[in-house]
């Protein structure tokens, strides 16, 4: 009998922090190395915050909670989908999780059957296929391209629908782009939805708050009302709030889905931590501040990264409209060899070769289902990001 499942089988660890840990052990072993692997924003979470979690350690707030949230942070979530996005949620409606990913997990756990489809637009976030496929689903990813601004169109989501399309996972600003659908570019895919009532829409709205210049946050249920009864809307404080190891994120919908989370959630992880969640309902509730401050910062280093990158000959680099990424093409560099002597086959053979001779720490596409391409986060110092742009300047000029 075989000790591993099946389901297993079907899954690969994180790429993004496979090459996270790559790059702190060569650190370790005393390498000037530069990461720009991690998905998290270099900020400290907000004073006002921390003081929330404080005090509810100092109240004696340490114990269980109701398996998917306490009733404050619920009203807390359905005041701020009322806020930011005109969606009107009941507390019944909304689930908190140990972040938005295990949110995602237990929507995908607690609906997919074998033969269940989920159609996911590339480059996606590395963890959307790999949940579908645990989930015992199979994943339709359909390829965007540099030339739409890695966003899909209205026809490729129209041929990718089957019969057995049960979800559409949308996340706007992207990981790993930094793209974001416009209303109108957003409003050409809710129309698709309505022609399909057997789909349902899971939007992740992780990057929400990191928008810049003139681009308009929205979200599919907002868009399209009718959509209403079949979208799951997640969201987290990990991005906006500098939250990512308190782990809290939520979601709202139908109530018999969000019923269906909290059982996966009560026979697995049951509540999520229970100081996390009374900082959360600070981090929603209390002041929003220094979002916009946070965001003037991402900007400049966006396009820092943009103006530097966009000097390499063979490289391309749209730009983003939020979160803290780029997804530089690097079509123009395949087929050249690097100082060191590795072949630039492809963009994972660009990223090794970046680590082992430039010590910078990139992802490559291939991780993220659209290649040849790299991803760099930028949620870094400025002078590290000049660094790290230098040195792959420096080791694209010496390809030959
Ligand atoms: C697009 C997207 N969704 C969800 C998550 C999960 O965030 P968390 O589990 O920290 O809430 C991330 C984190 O990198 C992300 O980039």
């Amino acid at each position: 009998m075989q000790f591993l499942s099946d389901s297993l089988a079907r899954v690969k660890p994180s790429p993004s922090i496979a090459i996270t840990t790559l790059a702190g052990e060569l650190r370790a072993a005393g390498r000037d190395v530069i990461g720009l692997s991690a998905g998290e924003p270099d900020f400290d979470t907000p004073d006002n915050i921390k003081e929330a979690a404080i005090r509810a350690i100092q109240a004696g707030k340490t114990k269980y909670t109701a398996p998917d949230g306490i009733a404050e942070l619920k009203q807390a979530v359905c005041d701020k989908f009322a806020r930011d996005n005109g969606l009107d949620y009941t507390p019944a409606q909304v689930s908190v999780g140990t972040g938005g990913k295990q949110i995602l997990y237990n929507a995908l756990m607690a609906t997919l059957n074998p033969g269940d489809e989920v159609v996911i637009p590339a480059p996606y976030w590395v963890s959307y296929p790999d949940m579908v496929r645990l989930a015992g689903g199979t994943p339709v990813c359909v390829e965007s391209s540099l030339e739409t601004g890695f966003k899909i169109t209205a026809d490729q989501l129209e041929a990718a629908i089957t019969p057995s399309t049960k979800w559409f996972i949308f996340n706007s600003p992207s990981n790993p782009t930094g793209a974001g659908y416009h209303p109108e570019e957003l409003k050409a895919l809710t129309d698709v939805l309505l022609r399909h009532p057997h789909v349902w829409v899971m939007t992740d709205d992780m990057y929400e708050h990191l928008v810049f210049d003139d681009f308009t946050f929205s979200t599919p249920a907002q868009i399209e009302p009718k959509l209403y009864d079949r979208t799951l809307t997640c969201n987290g404080v990990s991005k906006a709030y500098a939250m990512t190891g308190w782990r809290i994120g939520y979601a709202a919908g139908p109530k018999p889905l969000i019923d269906a989370m909290r059982k996966i959630q009560s026979q697995s992880t049951s509540n999520p931590c229970t100081i996390s969640q009374w900082a959360a309902v600070e981090a929603l509730n209390g002041t929003q501040d220094y979002i916009l401050p946070n965001t003037a910062v991402f900007r400049r280093r966006r396009d820092l990264v943009i103006s530097m990158l966009s000097q390499i000959e063979g490289v391309a680099c749209p730009v983003p409209d939020g979160a803290f990424y780029v997804y530089p093409s690097i079509a123009g560099l395949i087929g050249r060899t690097s100082a060191g002597g590795v072949a630039i086959t492809d963009d994972e053979a660009f990223a090794k070769a970046l680590l082992e001779e430039a010590d910078v720490a990139v992802v490559h596409g291939a991780a993220y289902g659209l290649s040849p391409n790299f991803r760099i986060s930028y949620a870094a110092a400025d002078e590290t990001l000049t660094e790290a742009c230098r040195r792959i300047q420096v080791f694209c000029a010496a390809l030959r």
